[in-house]
């Protein structure tokens, strides 16, 4: 989603400006521009599409400056055409925004009839139009900037230059993250700290209603009540090197095959492998989870089926009643929380606004919330009582995968730490359940192996319109994330079906050139599912099983068959994810999609 950079800097920027927003193009934009101050002139250079036809544009008319801010825009208000690509500006001065203004229809009425006139389709423009009636109106720019968003509703992160004031640069930031970062020479605003990470590795975030005014290396920041305020300068992690492909063709599947090393460290950071047991959690989870009445989990896409999977497990193992929802319901809800309960939130980004707005409503209903979260330093990982890590690393690409498997494995080493606190797993249990969870990665290594198999059943897939996944048990999860793989990056119809429920309506769908994707470890569940997938084949559905070798082998003569590693069955969701994954990926291959940033979608969603 919108990436924003800015620099009140001592060369010319705009080279180092497109470089922030390269680091910025994994969330996922649609067009680009930036802004720059020439002898003190406001002057941009704005393109629709990938960065690479921006910087075409920069080459063709070069935009000198030392103060400038960059944007990627991914449209809300208006298409993704150069006019409504960021920065917008007036003569006076010039903004790039993330977040949605939602009262813009108000302020642009107001602002037509002190005779300002609008170039675009978005509601960003109007807050250009606003800092520059108060700037018309005599307010100094720092002044005028903080009249102006302390009047925008909705969710904001602006960042803002200024005509005729050289190294002035202005950030605000309410819903949407900002980071400050702090240079030997310059100061920078970024998006995230990774934007900022070749420039400087200090940063201070800053917090809800916040306005930094920035001249050079000055910095001043001021709360949402307007008082001078302190934000903590921390020392970031985000690494300055540029995340490769690592020799593979797309980020998506350097991502796939990285599964055995990062759910490796992610586990290492939970189990103790010479017991094997669970070593760490948050401080205070264990007793809050020995008490917790209830534990409410909410995420946003591929993280809300790993809260999904996690619902099996906390009920299976801990006895722990679980209600779970998608954040963006949950939020608006007016969901009745219990005393002593506990809120789990899941995002590889920790910036998704829907999943942020639920943890803070939790949060003011008395529950101990819990993040588990990929970037450290999101605002998620910082707002949550107890923050439970994963160590995917810098995802990339859009769809989600390797976030996906370390959320899984995070969700487990803690679904098994509630089952001994609340004393419904002996030390016994604890010791096979971590064993069989410390094999994954041997397992998915082993699983990766198959790819050449997988890829030939995917294009066979990948010729279909529609698709439907069934699964039961912790795999119906698993066929809604196939569906959603599948239909993100191939641009494929896709459904994912509890087994159960296809009698229900679904069964209508089954035609010879409908795949249907069954997943069924040969678990407790394995007799029922293959049973709804003998109904589908009586009525000349082909079906695609991902089972193991007794599954498959049991099930007999299906259209296609990939098969998975005989384990334990707790673990199975971790292992299934990846063929589930491939599918998908090597799908979006045969149909030539961009599979790294498929159509319309963002990687950080922080916008609702
Ligand atoms: C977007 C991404 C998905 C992701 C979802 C939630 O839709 O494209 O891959 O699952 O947001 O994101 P989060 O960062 O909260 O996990």
């Amino acid at each position: 989603m919108c990436g924003i950079v800015g620099i009140a800097g001592t060369r010319d920027v705009a080279p180092v400006l497109m470089e922030a927003l390269r680091r910025l193009e994994y969330r996922g934009y649609d067009s680009a521009g930036i802004a720059t101050l020439v002898d003190g002139v406001i002057e941009r250079r704005r393109a629709s599409g990938k960065l690479n036809k921006l910087d075409v544009v920069l080459k063709q008319t070069p935009l000198a400056g030392h103060t400038g801010i960059g944007h990627t825009r991914w449209a809300t208000h208006g298409t993704p055409t150069e006019a409504n690509a960021h920065p917008h500006s007036t003569a006076r001065v010039a903004i790039v925004h993330n977040g949605i203004i939602e009262n813009f229809r108000e302020l642009k009425a107001e602002l037509v009839a002190k005779g300002h006139s609008f170039e675009s389709q978005t509601d960003s423009e109007v807050a250009a139009h606003l800092v520059s009636q108060y700037l018309d109106d005599g307010l100094a720019p720092g002044e005028a900037a903080k009249t102006a968003v302390a009047r925008l509703t909705g969710a904001y992160s602006i960042a803002m230059i200024f005509k005729g004031h050289e190294g002035l640069l202005v950030g605000a930031r309410k819903g949407s993250p900002l980071a400050l970062g702090f240079g030997e020479t310059e100061s920078y605003l970024g998006s995230d700290a990774f934007a900022l990470a070749p420039f400087t590795n200090r940063v201070a975030y800053l917090e809800e209603g916040d306005v930094a005014v920035i001249q050079g290396i000055d910095v001043a920041i001021f709360d949402a009540a307007g008082r001078p305020a302190n934000r903590e300068i921390k020392i970031t992690t985000a690494s300055a090197a540029i995340v490769e492909k690592a020799g593979h063709s797309h980020f998506m599947a350097k991502e796939i095959h990285e599964q055995p090393v990062v759910i490796g460290h992610t586990l290492a950071h939970y189990l103790d492998p010479a017991g094997p047991s669970v070593r760490r959690l948050g401080v205070g989870l264990r007793p809050a989870l020995a008490s917790a009445t209830r534990l409410t989990i909410s995420a946003c896409g591929t993280a809300y089926y790993a809260g999904m999977v996690g619902k099996y497990w906390f009920e299976k193992l801990a006895r722990l009643a679980v209600e779970i929802d998608v954040a963006s319901e949950l939020r608006y809800r007016d969901p009745v929380y219990p005393e002593h309960g506990a809120a789990l939130f899941i995002t590889q980004s920790g910036e998704t606004a829907d999943t942020l707005a639920a943890l803070r409503d939790a949060k003011a209903q008395g529950q101990t919330t819990i993040a588990i979260v990929n970037v450290p330093e999101s605002s998620i990982a910082r707002e949550a009582d107890i923050n439970l890590p994963t160590y995917a690393g810098p995802e990339i690409g859009v769809a989600s995968t390797k976030a996906f498997t370390c959320q899984l494995a995070a969700l487990a080493s803690f679904a098994i730490a509630a089952g001994v606190a609340r004393g419904h797993l002996t030390a016994e249990d604890e010791k096979s359940l971590c064993a069989s969870l410390l094999e994954t990665p041997r397992h998915i290594a082993e699983l990766l192996k198959q790819e050449a198999q997988i890829k030939a059943v995917a294009e066979k897939v990948a010729k279909a319109r529609d698709v439907l996944y069934l699964g039961r048990g912790p795999s119906y999860p698993l066929a809604l994330e196939g569906a959603l793989k599948l239909k993100e990056i191939s641009y494929i119809h896709a459904e994912g079906y509890a087994a159960g429920e296809m009698k229900h309506g679904p069964i209508a769908l089954i035609e010879e050139d409908v795949p249907i994707i069954v997943i069924a470890p040969h678990d407790q569940y394995f007799e029922k599912t293959i049973s709804n997938m003998q109904e589908v084949m009586a009525r000349g559905g082909k079906v695609l099983l991902i089972s193991d070798a007794k599954g498959v082998h049991m099930a007999g003569k299906t259209w296609a068959s990939i098969t998975v590693p005989t384990t334990n069955a707790f673990i199975t969701p971790l292992l299934y994810a990846v063929p589930v994954q491939l599918l998908a990926y090597f799908a979006a291959l045969a149909r030539g999609t961009d599979v790294d940033q498929p159509r319309n979608l963002a990687k950080s969603v922080t916008v609702e």
